[in-house]
């Protein structure tokens, strides 16, 4: 059973920030796949984060202005016809019960409770990121309710996004959350160990695929958290690689970026190594680069830090270190000045990880980069990819490295959630010549 405290101290927080506003929130809609088969039900992170409530067909008004049920959650009835296709549903009373609710109604009465609540708000808040249905509903509330009371003064005057408030919740992991992720990186990490030692020259890269998400699943996740990438030579070199239909080859090296969903919280691991198990001397002096460079960035990562310090000390790591094996010629502050590093090495350093393998929160406050506070969780993702067209010296041709953690911050510095997947040189080669 749901701890149902947490999503009320969550809904708490909402409502002494929204102050006289209302929130009225959709969840995420069923999609079809293909004419009549929908795509796993995955539910709106905002939702959940509130609610807790992972089922289809569900809507929930928080209303700090309604005393009696601050909390009504909207949720599909009892259909007996139905439920001999899709499961049980639980009854109103069950809903109200484990998901904390004050009150739990019939969806179909949905619209009629917006329009009371928006009676009463200052704002109104929604979710924008998907159906548009459901927010051109809001907007057309909205605008009859602000008529009909527009003599009396009253009236919501706006609509703004949710996310204004709860990203930047969602930002901060609590403890329930932490334990969730770690469990999300602990099955991933596992997850890498057994497609290192499963790997063999002739093997292809789905079936490297097939490894790491059946490891996912048959620990308890829902499955990846966002699509498999499993590039081996020049295909690790294509940021978002996702065929993953090639043979893998003697000599190449293999990336794969993959991780499980736990409980709506997702990983996000990369790791890279040799096909055949030995690295060699080229992908060894650039696999050094991306792990220093790495290595270094998680160390410095502590509360009072900024991400674009983080970044900024990646790429000087990375552009020293490429200078250093003959990738790039010049002073390293040069190639960083005119960006000529950027065929290879084209994105950010990290991003914020946590519901969403892109996580909501801003990276910039007041036009500046944000500083890194306890309980905020992103990845540390440097890379370098050289392409066989890129024109760089021939034994670097089809190499492409990437190394991804996950990083909490702490009070006192950061806990590394995804360690125990290998990442040294000689952690990989002797895993991987254990067969
Ligand atoms: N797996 C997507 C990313 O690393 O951002
Ligand atoms: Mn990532
Ligand atoms: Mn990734």
């Amino acid at each position: 059973m749901k701890n149902k405290n947490i999503y009320k101290l969550r809904r708490q927080k909402l409502m002494n920030a929204m102050e006289n506003g209302v929130a009225i929130l959709k969840g995420a809609p069923e999609q079809t796949r293909s004419h009549d088969t929908p795509y796993p039900y995955r539910q709106d992170s905002d939702f959940y984060y509130l609610t807790g409530y992972a089922e289809p067909g569900a809507a929930c008004i928080i209303d700090p202005n309604n005393k009696e049920n601050p909390f009504t959650l909207f949720v599909l009835p009892q259909d007996p016809k139905n439920e001999v296709w899709t499961g049980w549903r639980l009854t109103f009373a069950e809903t109200m019960d484990q998901h904390g609710a004050d009150q739990a109604i019939d969806i179909a009465e949905y619209d009629t409770y917006i329009l009371k609540a928006m009676k009463s708000a200052s704002k109104v808040y929604t979710n924008l990121n998907h159906e548009r249905e459901h927010q051109h509903k809001i907007l057309d509330q909205l605008r009859q309710v602000r008529s009909e009371v527009q003599r009396s003064g009253g009236g919501p005057e706006g609509l703004e996004s949710i996310g204004s408030i709860v990203h930047d919740m969602r930002l901060i992991k609590d403890n329930h959350e932490i334990a969730l992720m770690q469990k999300a990186a602990d099955i991933s990490a596992d997850a890498h160990i057994k497609a290192m030692e499963a790997c063999q020259t002739g093997m292809y890269e789905y079936q490297l695929q097939a490894v790491m998400e059946s490891h996912f699943v048959y620990k308890g996740g829902s499955g990846p958290a966002y699509i498999s990438i499993v590039g081996s030579g020049d295909n690790a070199t294509v940021l978002h690689y996702i065929k993953n239909r090639d043979i893998l080859k003697d000599g190449d090296l293999v990336l794969i970026d993959a991780a499980a969903e736990y409980d709506l919280y997702a990983a996000d691991i990369t790791r890279t190594f040799p096909v055949n198990g030995k690295f060699s001397e080229a992908q060894k002096a650039m696999y050094e680069v991306v792990l220093s460079a790495q290595k270094a960035v998680i160390e410095a990562a502590k509360p009072g830090v900024t991400f674009q310090e983080l970044h900024d000390l990646d790429l000087r790591l990375l552009v020293e270190g490429m200078v250093e094996i003959g990738l790039l010629e010049g002073s390293p502050e040069e190639i960083i000045e005119s960006e000529s590093y950027f065929k290879y090495f084209m994105h950010k350093t990290g991003h914020w990880l946590g519901l969403d393998v892109h996580d909501m929160g801003k990276y910039m406050l007041d036009s500046k980069s944000r500083v890194l506070e306890p309980g905020m969780v992103f990845t540390v993702e440097p890379g370098i990819y050289v392409n066989s067209k890129s024109g760089a010296p021939e034994k670097f041709c089809g190499i492409g490295i990437r190394i991804e953690d996950n990083i909490l911050i702490t009070e006192t510095g950061n806990r590394n959630l995804t360690e125990a997947a290998p990442k040294e040189i000689s952690e990989i080669e002797a895993l991987m010549a254990n067969d």
